[in-house]
C-alpha cells in the first residue's frame, strides 16, 4: 500500500467536513478525497438495510479513486456497521469506538451523553462502546433529528433562535441529568458546537466523533508505515452526488475551500 496515496472520508453530507477540518489540521501533508452523499441525506432515518447498501457503495467510490485508508465520517454508518461487527477492512475506521474511549478518558463523573441520529441512538453502538470502555459509566443518550437539517441549511450561529430553542428541548435534560462530557455523536454537530455549549455549560466537554475518528487514523496510518512522506499540503478533492455548487455555497460557511472545486458524481456509475 502507497503511503502516497490519499485519505478517503465520506459522510452522507456536509458533517464529515469536521474530519476533513482535523485531517487538515493533524496530518497536513496527506491528499484527502471527500465524498459527500448530498443527494440521499440523511442516512440518520433510514433502515439499516438501506444505510448498509450506501455505506457500501460510498466506500466502493472511494476505493476507485485509490485511496490508502477510508474514515466513515458519519455516525449513523457508523453505528450500524459496528452492529454488523465492525468494517471488514482493517485500513478502515469509523466514529464510535474513537469517540467513545476519548470520553471515557475524559469524563470525572462516569455520566456520560451522546447525541446522534435517531438510527445512532437505537443501535446502541455508542452506549456499548462506552460501557466496554468504561464499565461503571452512566450513558444518557438522546436522538436530536432536527439538527442535521438545520447545520444543512445553515442555522448554525449562536444567535439563531430557532436552532437555540431546539436545541434547548433535546439539551437540558441531558443537563438535568449530570452529565460532564458529551459525545456529538454526528459528524454534523460539531457545527452547532456554539450552541450546545452555550446551554450546557463550559463545564461539559464535547467531544467531536469525526475529529477523534481522524485521531484514531492517524494512530493506524503510523503504525503501519503509511503517513505520507512528502513536505507540500496536501490537496482535498470534493465529490458530492446532489448539485456541486450547492455543495460549495453550504460547505464554505465552515471549510475554507477557495481553491477546491466540488464535483458532482453518480455512485451507480
Ligand atoms: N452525518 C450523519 C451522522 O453522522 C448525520 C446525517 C444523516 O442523518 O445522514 O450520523
Amino acid at each position: 500500500m502507497e503511503s502516497a496515496l490519499p485519505i478517503g472520508v465520506f459522510d452522507s453530507g456536509l458533517g464529515g467536513l469536521t474530519a476533513v477540518n482535523e485531517i487538515r489540521k493533524i496530518l497536513p501533508n496527506e491528499d484527502i478525497i471527500y465524498l459527500g452523499d448530498t443527494a440521499r441525506v440523511p442516512y440518520g432515518t433510514r433502515s439499516r438495510e438501506t444505510i448498509l447498501e450506501y455505506a457500501e457503495e460510498d466506500l466502493g467510490f472511494l476505493k476507485s479513486r485509490g485511496v490508502k485508508y477510508v474514515i466513515a465520517a458519519c455516525g449513523t454508518v457508523s453505528s450500524v456497521m459496528m452492529s454488523e461487527g465492525g468494517f471488514r477492512d482493517r485500513l478502515c475506521n469509523g466514529v464510535i469506538e474513537p469517540s467513545a474511549a476519548a470520553a471515557c478518558k475524559i469524563t470525572k463523573n462516569r455520566r456520560i451523553g451522546v447525541i446522534a441520529t435517531g438510527t445512532s441512538i437505537k443501535s446502541g453502538s455508542y452506549e456499548k462502546a462506552i460501557k466496554k470502555a468504561l464499565p461503571g459509566a452512566e450513558v444518557i443518550s438522546k436522538a436530536c433529528p432536527m439538527f442535521v437539517p438545520l447545520v444543512e441549511n445553515g442555522y448554525i450561529q449562536r444567535d439563531c433562535i430557532p436552532a437555540v430553542k431546539i436545541a434547548e428541548e433535546y439539551l437540558l435534560p441531558l443537563k438535568d441529568a449530570g452529565i460532564d462530557t458529551l459525545i456529538l455523536g454526528c459528524t454534523h454537530y460539531p457545527l452547532i458546537s456554539g450552541i450546545i455549549s452555550d446551554i450546557l455549560g463550559e463545564e461539559v466537554s464535547l467531544i467531536s466523533s469525526g475529529a477523534e475518528a481522524v485521531r484514531y487514523a492517524k494512530k493506524v496510518l503510523e503504525e503501519n508505515g503509511l503517513l505520507n512522506k512528502k513536505s507540500s499540503p496536501g490537496e482535498l478533492r470534493l465529490y458530492s452526488t446532489d448539485s456541486a455548487e450547492l455543495f460549495e455555497e453550504n460547505a464554505c460557511r465552515f471549510i475554507d475551500i477557495k481553491d477546491v472545486k466540488v464535483e458532482q458524481i453518480r455512485l451507480e456509475e
